[in-house]
């Protein structure tokens, strides 16, 4: 990520330099009123973060973190208490329209009219652009293609699936070209083999030179396509930075062995090590990075258990996730100012 640029000194003409983020977020903060004085929700208590331009990037937390109204306050729909947002340089507050015409919005709830047919719902909402209808057209075919829609074009959009539609709000939104393309939990409910489906579009679109933000419960999903991500947890950043550097920080390592015939009923004890039996002929283990593995291997050698096949757990986002978001994480975790993640506090 980059360093942020100073507030009020960034240019407003969106004819940036490649250096500028494609998103800059200072110190946003957001109070929604409440019924009275005194009690509304801080959903945003100063959140400051950059997404590179060309960034695939993953905005991760737990329900009521505050990535909703993160969103909404930079897509203009929901109305910030305090701090600045930048697309590609351009102030939000002071150039509305402009900032706007970069972005295309997915949100989460399914919004077109089910009336009417794929190919029509392109149209009109360029048509809402002031895209000219001959260009319109052009665009919706080469978006309902790449969202493998072409052949429903004319067909009611009723009458997708559940996973056609939401592709179907990420080929609208690619209508105006936008170079930052921001989606609201675009997976939720959807089939992993569709989700899968999903993920190709993005990376497509991706590898084209759109910026993509998204959030996600789905922490498979954000490992597989996301490099850069902050996890928010209760209005603030707990973690930001490269995936990979925040998975390397966590300092336990987890393995799946699989066990040539039956594991005995009582395990050896290995120093620093946890092992489970998951099945009879499946040991799950964790351990230190610092262990050397040989240890681990000797250790059930010893107990007549041979290795097969090992594997590594894939649930590594999970645990960090986990760990920044726990009781203990939040406690330690006030500033959310941090460009680089904390240490963690558990
Ligand atoms: N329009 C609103 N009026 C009052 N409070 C709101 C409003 N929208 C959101 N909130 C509150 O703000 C907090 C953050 O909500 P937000 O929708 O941003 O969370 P989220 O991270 O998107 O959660 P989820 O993962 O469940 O979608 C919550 O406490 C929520 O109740
Ligand atoms: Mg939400």
């Amino acid at each position: 990520m980059n360093e942020h640029t100073t507030a009020g000194a960034a240019p407003t003409s969106s004819v940036a330099a490649p250096t500028v983020p494609a998103l800059s977020v200072h110190e946003l903060r957001k109070t929604y009123p409440g019924s009275g004085p005194g009690n509304g929700v801080e959903a945003l208590k100063g959140v400051s973060l950059d997404v590179e331009q060309g960034d695939f990037f993953a905005l991760l937390g737990p329900n009521g973190a505050g990535k909703s109204t993160l969103i909404g306050i930079v897509s203009s729909l929901v109305n910030l208490s305090g701090g600045s947002v930048e697309v590609f340089g351009t102030d939000l507050a002071r150039n509305r329209d402009a900032a706007m015409r970069l972005i295309g919005l997915v949100p989460q709830e399914l919004n077109f009219n089910m009336f009417e047919k794929p190919l029509d719902i392109l149209v009109n909402y360029a048509g809402f652009y002031g895209i000219p209808r001959e260009e319109a057209l052009a665009r919706a075919e080469q978006e309902l293609r790449r969202a493998h829609l072409w052949d429903k074009a004319r067909m009611m959009s009723r009458t997708l699936s559940g996973g056609m539609k939401r592709r179907l709000m990420i080929a609208r939104a690619m209508m105006t070209r936008p170079r930052l393309l921001i989606l609201d939990e675009p997976t939720a409910g959807v089939d992993i083999e569709i989700r899968r489906g999903m993920w190709q579009t993005l990376r497509e679109i991706n590898a084209a030179g759109t910026t993509i933000i998204l959030t996600t419960h789905y922490l498979e999903e954000a490992e597989s396509l996301c490099r850069n991500l902050a996890i928010i947890d209760r209005g603030s950043i707990v973690a930001a930075g490269p995936m990979k550097a925040l998975l390397a920080r966590l300092d336990v390592e987890g393995f799946l062995f699989d066990i040539d015939g039956q594991l005995p009923e009582r395990l050896p004890a290995i120093e620093g090590a946890t092992l489970i039996a998951t099945d009879d002929h499946t040991l799950d283990v964790e351990m230190p990075r610092s262990m050397d593995l040989n240890r681990v291997f000797a250790a059930l050698g010893d107990a007549g258990i041979r290795v097969r096949s090992m594997r590594t757990k894939s649930n590594r986002l999970e645990e960090l996730f986990v760990r920044m978001t726990g009781e203990n994480a939040v406690n330690g975790a006030t500033d959310s100012t941090a460009q680089v993640a904390p240490e963690p506090t558990a």
